[in-house]
């Protein structure tokens, strides 16, 4: 399945141009079509936008006008939009084809092209429509990430930031050692950290492929995160840098963390880009947070750290979330 620190030229074996159909996005083949020549292709406009109904109406028209059938591969070229539509499609299409992955954010190589989730949204509403199907390949080649832009690098570390703090202190030590502008330079450095988040990530689906359990931890601060993006209009990565300092807050008062841990997840962040302190309205972010699916009554499931590199979730009471939301807020207010 894996082809990790691999090479673009190897999907000519994986999946060769005489039957697989390349689905991607506008700046990944402004950047990379010259890497495809005499693969036929979808390109979509880039962004969450496209995770829709009709895209997937409008690219299954395409599909069949292109005489795809049974024996066709599609191949998701691009971040997790491009993958989890990708494989929603191929999921659907004549009841499901075969389908591969290139990623080509640093969010999509380490989180969003493993674990054969494949989500389209219903208008704000992320990720309700979808399915559980393994792709054939994942293509790894590092060299796609030279063309990505700043803030997508950051929103791949918050990821990264996540596994370090859920399963792998080892993460969070070469993170501490390193920055952004470190792991371009030393290519080598950057395929052990994927690869190192790949494991994470592949241990944890693959025992709880269907979310029944310990895949929960991979939830790690996105429960603030999510009502952070919505009302504050961050971006996903920000969201969840913010959010893993709130759980970390609740994760002291309720499971032992170590508040020096607190500070340290900080000094990461900010080596990675990604803010620290963020001015909002409790009450509105407390808000999205009650009307959140994994709310049962007046308790909310929540991930928490005992310490770094163990997580597991804790049902609490919403109103120690909300109180962790109101300190969060005062401090990032000095
Ligand atoms: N299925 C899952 O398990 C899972 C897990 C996590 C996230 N996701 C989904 O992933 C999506 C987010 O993924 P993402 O952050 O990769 O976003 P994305 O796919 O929207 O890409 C972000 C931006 O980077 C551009 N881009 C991508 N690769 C590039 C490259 N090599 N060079 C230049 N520009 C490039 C894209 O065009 C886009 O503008 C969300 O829809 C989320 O729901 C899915």
């Amino acid at each position: 399945l894996y082809h990790l620190n691999g090479d673009v030229q190897e999907l000519r074996q994986l999946a060769p141009p005489s039957r697989a159909i390349i689905i991607t996005d506008v700046h990944v083949w402004a950047a990379h079509q010259h890497h495809f020549d005499g693969y036929r292709h979808l390109v979509l406009d880039a962004g969450e936008a496209q995770k829709s109904w009709k895209t997937i109406e409008d690219l299954a028209a395409q599909l069949l006008q292109m005489g795809a059938h049974r024996g066709t591969t599609l191949v998701g070229i691009g971040g997790g939009t491009i993958t989890d539509i990708t494989g929603f499609l191929a999921s659907v299409y004549m009841r499901g084809i075969d389908f591969g992955f290139v990623p080509t954010t640093l969010l999509g190589m380490v989180d969003a092209s493993i674990g054969g989730k494949n989500g389209i949204n219903m208008g704000p509403n992320k990720n309700m429509i979808g399915t559980i199907r393994q792709p054939r390949f994942i293509l790894h080649d590092n060299q796609l990430l030279h063309s990505l832009p700043d803030a997508e690098w950051s929103n791949g570390f918050a990821e990264v930031i996540k596994y370090g703090c859920i399963a792998d202190v080892r993460i969070l030590k070469t993170l501490e050692i390193s920055d952004l502008g470190w792991f371009r330079k030393y290519p080598g450095k950057l395929s052990e950290l994927i690869v190192g988040c790949v494991d994470v990530k592949n241990k944890i689906v693959s025992a709880d492929e269907q979310e029944s359990g310990l895949r929960k931890i991979l939830n790690f601060g996105h429960t603030a995160a999510h009502a952070f993006e919505r009302v504050c209009g961050l971006s996903h990565g920000q969201a969840v840098g913010l959010g893993m300092l709130v759980a970390c807050r609740i994760s002291e008062q309720f499971a032992g963390l170590d508040s020096g841990f607190r500070t340290q997840l900080e000094q990461i962040l900010k080596r990675y880009g990604l803010p620290t302190a963020l001015e909002f309205d409790v009450h509105q972010v407390a808000g999205l947070l009650r009307s959140d699916k994994k709310r049962t009554d007046d308790a909310i499931d929540f991930v928490v750290l005992p310490r770094p590199g163990v997580a597991h979730t804790r049902l609490l009471p919403f109103a120690a979330v909300e109180e962790a939301l109101q300190s969060f807020s005062r401090a990032s207010d000095r």
